[in-house]
């Protein structure tokens, strides 16, 4: 019989706003931070792009043509994973996560950089 721990059991059941695609489970994460006005626990050091891809969710970006990207190269060139961080555009794959940062996905970020 294989027994798994409570992390790993969330991860099965894949819980809406739970972490189920973790390579490794990350316990109860060191910080909380909010991704489209859901809570998500996190680890110091990480990515937003890594929290958005532990959530399964690979759609982050909108376009001005409003098409949706999600992550290209994963180390900062082709800006196909730009959310908004606590109200300014940022890409997901370059900013690490900090205690009660805000995250929108799928915002339309020209109209968010032309509304400063
Ligand atoms: S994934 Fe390419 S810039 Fe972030």
């Amino acid at each position: 019989m294989i027994h798994r721990s409570k992390v790993e059991e969330m991860a099965a059941t894949g819980q809406p706003g739970e972490r189920r695609n973790d390579l490794i489970p990350i316990g109860r994460g060191d910080l909380s931070v909010t991704v489209d006005g859901q809570a998500i626990r996190a680890k110091e050091g990480e990515t937003v792009l890594t929290v958005l891809t532990a959530l399964g969710q690979r759609a982050i970006c909108r376009t001005d043509r409003a098409l949706e990207t999600g992550a290209w190269c994963g180390m900062g060139i082709c800006y196909a994973c730009q959310v908004l961080v606590d109200g300014r555009k940022a890409r997901a794959c370059q900013v690490r996560v900090g205690e009660g940062m805000q995250v929108r996905t799928r915002a339309n970020i020209f109209e968010a950089a032309h509304s400063e």
